[in-house]
């Protein structure tokens, strides 16, 4: 079978999540190619499988996934879809889910398996717990992640078919649920760039505008700020050489955990802003 296999990733966890995906069907002789989302490439071959592995962001996918999805040209031929989701408690995955079926539904997608699968929390910034865990930790919780989405390709390929059902967070109220959804959807995401500050230990080196996965920092005088296209995915805070990224109103990062996936390496690309992503 030919698989086609995309992705958006902040820390690695969805990526890894893809690549065991990939390990698993190349192990059994199919041809899969593996690549994060590209505007440039909304025309989608037809494949055999396509499947999605995205991060859960306050119950939602990115914006940037979002977007991206939509823009996708709708299949001629009906297209057999597979979802991932990684979420730091696989409880709070929230609308995640559903927002990517039903957009790929009206893109003539059969989604033929949908899941989310228990990856260490990266969000550093968060104002509440929980926050990164340490890295003895979160080695463990990949570890079973990793199972996860071995057990999840073998049924993938099985033709066994399993659907995510939606389900209230237990830690959150129903009411306290749809605050903050509505509240990050509509106006946290989109805003949080503007609270990004950086403490006196940065030396400048730029490695968080280079490696951000939708080139949202400037340099200026010497020191990073942060645009509107910044999609939360706390590379630039978990990846910073001198941990001296944080966010005002309650993000504060120093004596904190950081969190990266241990394997993933962040391409580095040129500094600067980039229009592609403009919302
Ligand atoms: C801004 C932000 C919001 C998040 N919201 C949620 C959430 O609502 N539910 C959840 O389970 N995890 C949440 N997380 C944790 C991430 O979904 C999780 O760590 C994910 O595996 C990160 O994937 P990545 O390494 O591919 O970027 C959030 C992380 C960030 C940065
Ligand atoms: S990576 Fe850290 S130290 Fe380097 S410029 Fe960015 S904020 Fe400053
Ligand atoms: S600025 Fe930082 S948090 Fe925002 S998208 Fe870039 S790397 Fe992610």
């Amino acid at each position: 079978m030919k698989i086609e296999l995309r992705y958006f990733t902040g820390t690695g966890n969805s990526l890894k999540i893809l690549d065991t995906c990939k390990e698993i069907f190349v192990q059994n002789n199919h041809e899969t190619t593996i690549s994060e989302i590209n505007f440039n490439e909304t025309n989608l071959n037809k494949s055999d499988i396509l499947g999605f592995c995205f991060p859960v962001y306050a119950f939602g996918i990115p914006r940037i996934c979002r977007k991206y999805l939509k823009s996708i040209q709708k299949f001629n031929i009906r297209q057999k879809v597979f979802v991932l989701i990684t979420a730091g408690d696989s409880d709070e995955s929230g609308f995640s889910i559903s927002e990517c079926v039903k957009i790929l539904q009206k893109k003539n997608c059969d989604i033929v398996y949908s899941g989310v699968i228990q990856m260490p929390i990266n969000w550093t910034t968060s104002p509440i717990p929980p926050f990164p865990p340490s890295r003895e930790e979160a080695i463990e919780i990949i570890k079973v992640g990793v199972e996860q989405a071995k057990r999840i390709t073998h049924e993938i390929l099985n033709g066994i078919k399993k659907y995510h059902v939606f389900n209230y967070p237990k830690r959150f109220t129903k009411i306290h649920f749809y605050k903050d959804y509505w509240l990050f959807k509509y106006m946290g995401l989109q805003n949080l760039w503007r609270t990004f500050k950086v403490y006196d230990t940065c030396n400048g080196c730029q490695l968080c505008s280079k490696i951000c996965p939708t080139k949202s920092i400037r340099i200026e005088d010497g020191k990073p700020v942060w645009t509107s296209t910044c999609e939360q995915c706390m590379r630039c805070v978990n990846f910073c050489p001198k941990e001296s990224i944080f966010q005002s109103m309650g993000g504060e990062t120093k004596g904190k955990n950081k969190y990266h996936e241990p394997d993933f390496k962040p391409k580095q690309t040129t500094t600067g802003h980039n229009t592609q992503y403009s919302q």
